[in-house]
């Protein structure tokens, strides 16, 4: 037989005993027992395990003595059972061995970097070595699983009439809220294209095309700052109908995601998914994007203190603020570093401060208890629900800060208390209402919450002729998992004028208008239908099903937190031909020749 393998290493049965087989792979472990060699063969669906007898084929067994873990190896030989008490039932082939009787050595693995079965610390190294590293069988099943999503949801998709359309990586900026990826042009010097931040408006123009239902597996570059859950290039489940009401985004987005969790985990995920308000989310959670599996739900506070002694929260309130309260169960035994963590966090969210009551032994333990009245004690412990070793903590500020500062605190406490550690919930949400917009004030100006292409809610317009910016909502929507934001997409404006007052509203002026969205603003005055969508972090969402904390976890290739990819060292220095092609010269170059005209002074 001519083939590299007649099974694969988790294939072999007690029902192949006696059978000849022939096997590839790596060599996952090797074991000497007294000059018998033990070889754990590795591919990609599991184990087996040969073993070498000296007594039975000497040269064989010098030979495998001189394996190295990940050699490469092809064995062929005949079926054995284990020997009676040394079946391992943790394993597919557990009850049976490969006696070989031809080993040949494909190729050999020397210096290996680190190995496998480590828990390596050095994230640098193991992406240095990312072929490596992907060979853990964890690694190996999450870009399998991952495989399984798209796959499901392409599949979802299709039945449901979405048609998939590829649209250009070398686009036009389109505004996401992140900085864009240039490339510069060799046959337009001077001028660049963007790397999409997302399809959304090709998407749109596709509909105006009367595609009516598109989707995408979207590759979008972001040049953005990079935390756990984000990285400069993603993947989007990209999606756009015409004719929609969000009602008809969210039956689709459930359909798709139970079918994927079907499909991934074999799990039937309920839908339809429950909803809340952005307003609600924020005001409860102090989150837009809660995570509800655990409880420290944010309790208002204004009608114990509107007319309190207390200047702290007094003075919040008079000023148009929020006190806000939340009950961390039994956190009294807070430490000393825990206190100054969190207090911390709370100043980076803009907080003056972060005031708690510790309640031990009976007692309320804080230096402001002693501005409260009787009355005042007994509506926070009924409305908090205080109890012994109980620690309450308090904002009071804009509600902006204090919900935020709140939230904050809320996931740090559940982090150490570890709420969420051995939960299988999973907790679907659509958050709704969203602001259409929001003030920046270091540019002194109104931005798009979600992008500029979203749809006002009806009922809001009038808000919108006010120039009630603040409180105008959007026809937007994010759908939620376990307090990671998986998704969210809107209504899209269709009308040129509407786009046009918006982008006005935005700080575009006309001719900006005309620059950047021109092409937006003509195929809108050639009948384009009413549309909205939807885009899904599909990393995002692969790394929930894989129960991963990073979706650098469920991606071949990921950037280091630097943004760099280690194992090909990009982004790397171009070659003077390729700017000179470019027409491009690099500041430093300037800085270099004109240092090199002008002799250093001493
Ligand atoms: P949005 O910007 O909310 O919407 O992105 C949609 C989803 O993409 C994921 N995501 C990311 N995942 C990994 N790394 C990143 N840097 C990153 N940024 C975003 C999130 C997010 O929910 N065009 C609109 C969609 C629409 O309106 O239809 C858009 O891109 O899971
Ligand atoms: P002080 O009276 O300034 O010593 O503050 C008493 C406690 O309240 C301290 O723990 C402060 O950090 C905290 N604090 C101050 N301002 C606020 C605020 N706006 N909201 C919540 N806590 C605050």
């Amino acid at each position: 037989m001519n083939r590299y393998r007649s099974h694969h290493n988790a294939e072999l049965r007690k029902s192949d005993i006696g059978a000849q087989a022939t096997l590839a792979g790596w060599v996952d472990v090797r074991r000497d027992h007294g000059g018998v060699i033990f070889i754990d063969l590795r591919d990609r669906e599991g184990l087996t395990q040969v073993v070498f007898r000296p007594e039975e084929n000497a040269e064989l067994a010098r030979q495998a003595h001189h394996l190295r873990t990940e050699d490469v190896i092809q064995v062929s030989g005949r079926v054995a059972p284990r020997i009676a008490g040394t079946e391992n039932p943790k394993l597919a082939t557990g009850d049976i061995e490969l006696l070989p009787s031809s080993l040949t050595i494909l190729n050999r693995a020397e210096n290996l970097p680190f190995h496998l079965d480590d828990e390596v610390k050095n994230e640098d190294l193991e992406l240095t070595y990312r072929y490596y590293d992907l060979r853990r069988p964890r690694l190996a099943r999450n870009l399998r699983l991952r495989h399984r999503v798209t796959q499901a949801a392409r599949e979802y998709l299709d039945a449901q009439g979405f048609v998939e359309i590829e649209t250009p990586i070398l686009s036009k900026s389109t505004p996401e809220g992140a900085r864009d990826f240039l490339v510069p042009s060799r046959l337009a010097p001077g001028k660049f294209y963007a790397l999409p931040q997302a399809p959304q408006q090709y998407k749109q123009l596709l509909m105006v095309a009367g595609v009516e239902k598109y989707f995408q597996i979207a590759k979008c570059f972001r040049d953005e700052d990079l935390r756990a859950d984000r990285q400069p290039e993603f993947t989007q489940i990209d999606i756009e109908a015409s004719f929609v009401r969000p009602e008809e985004i969210y039956a689709l987005t459930e359909g798709m995601l139970a079918a994927v969790f079907k499909a991934a985990r074999g799990i039937d995920v309920p839908t339809p998914f429950p909803r809340m308000t952005y307003r609600e989310a924020v005001d409860t959670f102090g989150s837009d994007k809660p995570d509800r599996r655990f409880g420290m739900q944010l309790v208002d506070l204004a009608d114990v203190f509107r007319g309190s002694e207390f200047k702290m929260f007094r003075g919040a309130l008079d000023s148009g603020g929020v006190v806000k309260a939340m009950n961390a169960k039994g956190f009294a035994g807070i430490t000393i570093g825990q206190v100054d963590e969190l207090t911390a966090m709370a100043k980076q969210y803009g907080a003056k401060g972060l005031a708690f009551i510790k309640v031990e032994n009976g007692e309320w333990k804080s230096p402001i208890v002693k501005f409260f009245t009787d009355a005042e004690k007994q509506a926070l412990a009924s409305k908090l629900s205080i109890e012994e070793g109980d620690c309450i903590f308090f904002a009071a500020d804009r509600w902006e800060i204090a919900t935020e500062v709140l939230g904050r605190i809320r996931l740090r406490i559940a982090e150490i208390q570890q709420l969420t550690a051995s939960s299988d919930v999973l907790d679907f949400l659509w958050v709704t209402e969203f602001p259409l917009m929001q003030f920046d004030a270091a540019e002194d100006k109104w931005n798009a919450v979600h992008h500029p292409f979203t749809r006002p809610k009806a009922d809001d317009l009038p808000l919108l002729e006010e120039k009630r910016y603040g409180e105008v909502r959007a026809e937007a929507y994010d759908v939620v998992l376990n307090g990671v934001e998986i998704g969210g997409g809107s209504i899209r404006i269709h009308e040129p004028e509407l786009q046009a007052k918006l982008f006005s509203a935005y700080g575009v002026d006309e001719q900006q208008q005309q620059a950047m969205f021109g092409h937006m603003l003509r195929a809108f005055r050639l009948g384009a239908p009413p549309h909205g969508g939807i885009a899904l972090g599909l990393d995002r969402l692969v790394m929930l099903i894989c129960g991963e904390l990073s979706i650098r976890e469920v991606m071949a290739f990921p950037k280091n937190n630097r943004g760099m990819d280690l194992m090909s060292q990009s982004p790397a220095p171009a070659e003077r031909r390729q700017l000179r092609d470019l027409r491009l010269r690099l500041a430093a170059d300037e800085r270099a020749q004109s240092e090199s005209k002008s002799p250093p002074e001493r």
